[in-house]
C-alpha cells in the first residue's frame, strides 16, 4: 500500500470507530478461506469493526467480497511468520483497541502437506511448527497492547481437538497434533503471564466446521474422499458454529484461561 492508502484505510477505520462507539474490533488471521472466512462474515454481521487479515489479498476473493459488501471490514496483509509484517501491521495500527484478538491462521495439514510417522519431512514440519506455534504467540506479543488497550480484553486461539494429548488414540496427523499441542502450551503459560494485565487468553479447539457446506453440496461426488468419508460419518460441525464460538469467546473471563474449550461450550482434556 502506498503511504495515501493507508492513510485512507486508518482514515476510514477512524470513521467506522466514531460513527458506531458501541461496535467493538476483532482482528482474525487467516481470513481468505474456511473458518476465518466465516469468523469474518460473522463478526460483521454482527455490526463489529473488522480487520481482516489474509496472506495474499490480491487473491483473496471471497473476503474482497464481504469487504465490498460490508464497510465495517477492513482487509490487511499478514503472514504469522513474517515477524517484519506482524511488526509493522502492529505499528499501524497502535493505539486501536482490538477487543478479541482471534489468532485463527494456521497450517491445517488435515487439508495440505505431509503428515505421517515414518515419512516425515522436517522441513515441512518445521514449517507447520514454526506457523502454528511461534508465529501465534509473536501476533499475540506484538498485539497486546492493543488487546490490554480495549473493553473485551480476549486472545482466542484456535487450537484443534487433536491437540489433546490425553485423547491421542492413534498415530495419525503428528505434526499437526504436535502443533496444537504445543500451541495450546504456549498460550496457556502466556495466559498466566498477562493476566494481571485483564487479558483473557483462551484455548478453543473449534472442530471441522461445515464452512464450505460440505453437508449441504448440491452434488457431494464434487467432493474430495476425504470429505465424503466426513460427511457420511457426520463428522464436520454445523456452520453455526463460528457463531457460539463467537458467543464463547464473549462470555469469558479470567477464570477460563486453564480451560481447554470445545465450540460448543464444553471442555477438552489438555
Ligand atoms: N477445519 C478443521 O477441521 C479444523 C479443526 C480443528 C481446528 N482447526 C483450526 O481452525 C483454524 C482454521 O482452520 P480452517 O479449517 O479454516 O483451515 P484452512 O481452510 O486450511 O485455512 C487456514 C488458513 O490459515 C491461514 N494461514 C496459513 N498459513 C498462514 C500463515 N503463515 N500466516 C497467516 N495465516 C496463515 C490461511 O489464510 P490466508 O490464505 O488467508 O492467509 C488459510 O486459509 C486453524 O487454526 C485450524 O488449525 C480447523
Amino acid at each position: 500500500m502506498t503511504f495515501l492508502q493507508n492513510a485512507a484505510v486508518l482514515f476510514m477505520f477512524a470513521i467506522g470507530l466514531s460513527s458506531n462507539a458501541e461496535a467493538r474490533t476483532v482482528l482474525v488471521t487467516g481470513s481468505s478461506q474456511g473458518h476465518g472466512l466465516a469468523f469474518i462474515n460473522d463478526y460483521a454481521e454482527r455490526g463489529w469493526t473488522v480487520i481482516a487479515t489474509t496472506r495474499t489479498p490480491a487473491t483473496a476473493d471471497r473476503l474482497q467480497t464481504l469487504a465490498n459488501k460490508f464497510s465495517n471490514v477492513v482487509v490487511e496483509e499478514l503472514d504469522v511468520t513474517d515477524f517484519a509484517e506482524v511488526d509493522a501491521l502492529a505499528e499501524k495500527y497502535a493505539g486501536t483497541p482490538i477487543d478479541v484478538l482471534n489468532l485463527n491462521g494456521a497450517i491445517n495439514t488435515f487439508r495440505v502437506g505431509r503428515n505421517t510417522h515414518g515419512e516425515t519431512d522436517y522441513t515441512w514440519l518445521e514449517q507447520v511448527l514454526r506457523t502454528n506455534i511461534i508465529g501465534q504467540l509473536y501476533v499475540a506479543e506484538k498485539f497486546l497492547e492493543h488487546v490490554a488497550a480495549s473493553d473485551q480484553k480476549t486472545i482466542a486461539v484456535m487450537s484443534a481437538v487433536g491437540g489433546s494429548i490425553t485423547n491421542v488414540r492413534s498415530s495419525m496427523a503428528p505434526s499437526y497434533r504436535a502443533s496444537k499441542a504445543g500451541l495450546n502450551m504456549l498460550m496457556r503459560t502466556y495466559g498466566e503471564a498477562v493476566k494481571e494485565r485483564g487479558v483473557i487468553v483462551a484455548v478453543i479447539a473449534p472442530g471441522t466446521i461445515d464452512t464450505e457446506n460440505y453437508m449441504a453440496v448440491e452434488d457431494p461426488s464434487t467432493l474430495s474422499e476425504r470429505d465424503q468419508r466426513m460427511v457420511a460419518a457426520n463428522a464436520y460441525a454445523p456452520r453455526h458454529a463460528i457463531g457460539a464460538m463467537i458467543d464463547l469467546i464473549d462470555g469469558l473471563t479470567l477464570d477460563d484461561i486453564g480451560t481447554f474449550h470445545k465450540w460448543d461450550g464444553t471442555t477438552l482434556p489438555w
